[in-house]
């Protein structure tokens, strides 16, 4: 089926060609917008990533040029108008589990990089400052640590952070996994979680619900010096609120591989250029906030799992077969 991949690296080409050659793929560098949607006239699938956007106007004109499938190449479906594709004829397919593990890890690198003040080091040591003023960090262990979601990536996190480094795991989800609570991990409300946590750590999917989840509010009930990751999404957090606790000291490190407003900046080189972004220019002047590009899942594993399953969901709707990983607004809605 004739395909036309949106915010194409060569890095996302090399892992889909590693998957066998024939794949009727147009490999597209811009990234999904009204302005561009016209890319893919003709082609009767998309596949998308996470700062694509198929807003209704989006999708409008990606079905007046024949096409009948988006194909994301992510888990999350935050950037795709659900209802709107649902009228227009379009099916919507994902790759729901490609390596939780990336994300977790990753989540457990920036926990760790923020705590202990490594990000720091690292720049520190490289213009030959040993000195320690300014580094000195927490001991995770016999921490209070609140997950909020515990699906795929969630519950791995949480059970390293009970398992591997001792500490009290709370965590909040719309359903609870027995597993983890047999491993010790306590379920809570959200307040008590922002209440109580040393450590919080976000792995919940954007939805109306979940949209500034840590905002003012939650902000000045955490723990004076509470450390806060996010993995997920960037609007799981209101960025100006996580500023102005991050200046009071409330909050006492903040790692995010996600922002809010990511879509015109993340996988680009932007080196030479003046950020228009003050808002993010403003946090990362911060000494303890990390922030990294939406890298989370960027392992060899993750990226050969995600050409692998893209593919065989674009198989699937070309075969007319059942869509295994169809994501549908009704389903959502519930
Ligand atoms: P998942 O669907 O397995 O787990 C999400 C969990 O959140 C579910 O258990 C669900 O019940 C829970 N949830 C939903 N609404 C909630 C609410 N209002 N309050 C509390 N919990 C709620 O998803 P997975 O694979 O664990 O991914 C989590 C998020 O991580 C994704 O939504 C995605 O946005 C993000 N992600 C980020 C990546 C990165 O590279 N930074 C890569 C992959 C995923």
């Amino acid at each position: 089926m004739r395909t036309a991949m949106f915010s194409t690296k060569p890095y996302d080409r090399r892992s889909f060609e590693d998957q066998g050659p024939n794949h009727e793929i147009a490999w597209l560098e811009p990234r999904l917008s009204a302005e561009t949607a016209s890319l893919a006239h003709g082609f009767e699938a998309v596949c998308l990533f996470v700062n694509d956007d198929a807003n209704a106007d989006v999708l409008s004109i990606l079905a007046g040029g024949g096409t009948k499938l988006v194909a994301l190449r992510c888990a999350g479906f935050n950037n795709v108008d659900l209802a709107a594709a649902e009228r227009l004829g379009i099916a919507v397919v994902r790759v729901p589990a490609y390596s939780p593990h990336a994300v977790a890890e990753f989540t457990i690198g920036l926990l760790l990089a923020i705590v202990r003040r490594i990000h720091k080091a690292y720049t520190r040591t490289r213009e030959s400052n040993f000195a320690l003023d300014g580094l000195l960090g927490f001991d995770l262990h016999g921490r209070t640590a609140g997950i909020i979601g515990t699906g795929r990536i969630g519950a791995i996190v949480a059970r390293i952070l009970a398992s591997g480094f001792g500490c009290r795991v709370l965590a909040h989800d719309i359903h609870r996994d027995g597993t983890l609570e047999a491993a010790g991990v306590r379920y809570a409300t959200i307040d008590e979680i922002i209440a109580e946590s040393d450590v919080i750590s976000l792995h919940c999917p954007l939805t109306p619900q979940t949209h500034h989840l840590l905002n003012p509010a939650s902000f000045a009930r955490m723990r004076e010096g509470a450390i806060v990751v996010n993995t997920s999404r960037g609007a799981l957090i209101d960025t100006e609120a996580a500023i102005e606790a991050l200046k009071s000291g409330r909050l006492g490190g903040l790692a995010i591989d996600v922002y809010e407003q990511e879509a015109d900046l993340f996988f680009e080189d932007l080196s030479a250029e003046i950020i228009q972004d003050d808002t993010l220019q403003r946090l990362m002047m911060f000494p303890n906030v990390l922030v990294t590009g939406h890298q989370a899942f960027f392992t060899r594993e993750a990226l050969a799992a995600i050409a692998k399953t893209t593919l065989a969901n674009i198989a699937d709707f070309a075969a007319g077969r059942e869509l295994a990983n169809a994501v549908r607004a009704a389903a959502v809605r519930g």
